[in-house]
């Protein structure tokens, strides 16, 4: 009964609002989708612009919540808001092959709309739908981890919850309480058979907690359940043991096979020794192993909103963090950390930091940047916002994306099973492809009936998502085609009729 409820203010909604004008509408394609605003970008800074950055803009200031990839010019390269809202849009390898993943579904009102409801799709190459992939028992994926395990990409981690009955009174709560159970499990992707199971009501006390229930006032019914551990994120290691961070313990686990706790790195009851200062973290994301599992990087948020009425503020900068984390000396040393530029705060929720050779990829959550550093220098140099450049979006119920990712176009190629889409406005022809990746140029094909539009009036440069291209001299029928940068044809749009810039029929 939860579950239907729209995400509320934490994870944005579809609240049209006065600042849903900064969305741009193109005349081709009606979608309306955030624009990736480009703050700085060094010159040595992907040269070739072949990045795509894979992003689900969300929020209660984006109308229309969905799926989106850009360029590192900011330009437009594919939108979907078919499925709604979305997190964690990624590139990930099944089976030898490439899909596109990503969560959907609706925030779960329980623990105030800060854990999902929802499935995970994968996408081909073409952007269909080929596979879906749940938690089973509970059922109902949670938005915050869908990563598929290497190097054998047969299976995935997965986070997932459910609320159960729970005596709180060791931590000032109800007798009769309500837990927010936190799950993960690992899922074989072709056959949905569970591998692993483990849940933080078997293995986490109370006691780790920092969330305040006094504050917070969770746990007190079955729609209100105390959000003890909040995990965000999974790793697997190559002996098979698991790592998962756990915000609300501000601590990483370190998990056997068998569900044995093995360590934790932070929180109330860390095992490791700090060696030096800035080991500390709080409110953490994304935590992945490292450089042969001899560091763990992660996004310190230093603050966190537990429920909409409730800020707490550690540290007044979020930052990416690369820990040494020694294993036998049971040591942690901060090695690199990175900064957010040019503007500094710290984040309330969400967050990510990937490596992509040698640089390193920070997405600020809530706040919505998408920051690329060197991974040796540390040095910033590229930082984008998704949404315009508007602080005053930056915040609960403005403008998020929970994960920033990335691809190439040498290692991604988008390729639609729709034509591409034309549209006559006011006498001009603007075209877009959604989706497709690698048009170079659009030939404008014009003839006089629908069976023979063949002639080759014009070529233009791809300019951005859509191309506008003269009109000049078009007959009563057009089309366009798209090409490639050697010339050949990737696509052709359907035939359009000049007089009205409707579809004609054949
Ligand atoms: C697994 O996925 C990774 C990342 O995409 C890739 O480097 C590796 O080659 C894949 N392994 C197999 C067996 O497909
Ligand atoms: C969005 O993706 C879905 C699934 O692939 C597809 O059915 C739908 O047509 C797409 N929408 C647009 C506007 O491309
Ligand atoms: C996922 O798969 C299930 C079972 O095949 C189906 O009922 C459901 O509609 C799918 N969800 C989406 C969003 O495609
Ligand atoms: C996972 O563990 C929980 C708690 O022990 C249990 O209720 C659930 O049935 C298990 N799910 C599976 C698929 O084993
Ligand atoms: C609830 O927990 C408290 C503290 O751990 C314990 O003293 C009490 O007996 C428990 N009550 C019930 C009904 O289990
Ligand atoms: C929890 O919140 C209450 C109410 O604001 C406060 O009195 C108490 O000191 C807090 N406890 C901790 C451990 O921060
Ligand atoms: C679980 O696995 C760990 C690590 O392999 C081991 O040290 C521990 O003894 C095991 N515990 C049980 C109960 O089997
Ligand atoms: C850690 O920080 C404290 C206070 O800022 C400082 O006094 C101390 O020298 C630092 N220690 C190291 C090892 O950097
Ligand atoms: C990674 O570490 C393992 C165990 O310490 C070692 O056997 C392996 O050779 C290392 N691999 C690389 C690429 O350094
Ligand atoms: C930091 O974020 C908070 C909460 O969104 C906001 O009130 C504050 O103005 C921000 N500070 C700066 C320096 O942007
Ligand atoms: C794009 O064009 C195709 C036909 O070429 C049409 O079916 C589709 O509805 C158009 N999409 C949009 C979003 O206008
Ligand atoms: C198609 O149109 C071109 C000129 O645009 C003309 O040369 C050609 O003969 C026409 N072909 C047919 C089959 O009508």
């Amino acid at each position: 009964m939860l579950r239907f409820l729209q995400l509320v203010a934490i994870l944005g909604g579809s609240t049209l609002g006065v600042e849903a004008v900064f969305e741009t509408t193109y005349h081709s394609f009606p979608l309306a989708v955030q624009p990736f605003t480009v703050i700085e970008r060094s010159p040595h800074y992907d040269p070739h612009d072949t990045n795509l950055f894979l992003v689900c803009p969300n929020g209660g200031a984006v109308a229309e919540p969905g799926a989106a990839i850009y360029k590192s010019s900011g330009e437009l390269v594919w939108a979907n808001s078919t499925f709604g809202n979305c997190y964690d849009l990624n590139l990930q390898t099944f089976n030898g092959r490439d899909y596109l993943t990503m969560w959907v579904g609706a925030g779960s009102a329980a623990v105030g709309g800060q854990m999902g409801f929802g499935t995970v799709l994968m996408m081909n190459s073409n952007y269909e739908v080929v596979m879906n992939v749940s938690a089973v028992n509970p059922e109902g994926t949670d938005l915050h981890e869908f990563k598929i395990v290497e190097p054998e990409n047969k299976t995935a981690l997965l986070t997932a919850f459910h609320t159960i009955p729970m005596n709180l009174s060791s931590i000032g709560g109800p007798v009769n309480g309500w837990y927010s159970n936190g799950v993960i499990q690992e899922i074989n992707i072709a056959t949905g058979a569970v591998l692993f199971n483990w849940t933080t009501f078997d293995h986490i006390d109370l006691a780790e907690s920092y969330n305040n229930i006094s504050l917070t006032g969770q746990g007190s019914s079955e729609e209100n359940p105390f959000d003890a551990v909040h995990i965000n994120s999974i790793d697997k290691d190559r002996e098979g043991n698991y790592i998962i961070s756990a915000r609300h313990s501000q601590a990483i686990y370190k998990i056997a096979a068998n569900g044995t706790i093995l360590w934790r790195l932070g929180g109330k009851m860390s095992d490791f020794t700090a060696i030096g200062n800035g080991t500390e973290f709080h409110w953490q994301h994304h935590a992945r192993w490292r450089m042969n599992e001899s560091h763990i990087s992660l996004f310190d948020d230093g603050a966190a909103v537990l429920v909409s009425t409730v800020n707490i503020i550690d540290e007044p900068v979020a930052t990416g963090k690369y820990l040494k984390v020694d294993q036998e000396a049971m040591t942690v040393s901060l090695t690199k950390q990175f900064f957010p530029g040019p503007n500094r705060n710290y984040t309330l929720a969400e967050g990510s930091m990937e490596f992509y050779q040698d640089t390193v990829l920070v997405g600020y959550g809530l706040l919505p940047w998408t920051e690329a550093y060197s991974f040796d220098t540390e040095e910033l140099l590229f930082s984008a916002v998704v949404g315009p450049n508007n602080a005053a979006l930056w915040k609960i119920s403005g403008i998020s994306n929970y994960r920033a990712f990335q691809t190439s176009t040498l290692t991604f190629t988008g390729h639609p099973t729709r034509p591409p889409n034309v549209s006559v406005t006011n006498g001009d022809i603007y075209v877009s492809w959604n989706g497709a990746t690698h048009v170079a140029s659009y030939t404008l094909l014009t003839g006089s009936s629908v069976g023979n539009v063949s002639e080759r009036l014009t070529s233009v440069p791809k300019t951005g998502f859509e191309t506008k291209i003269p009109a000049k001299g078009t007959a009563e029928f057009i089309a366009v085609a798209a090409l490639a940068l050697n010339g050949s044809t990737l696509g052709r749009s359907a035939v359009y009729d000049m007089s009205d810039g409707t579809i004609a029929s054949s």
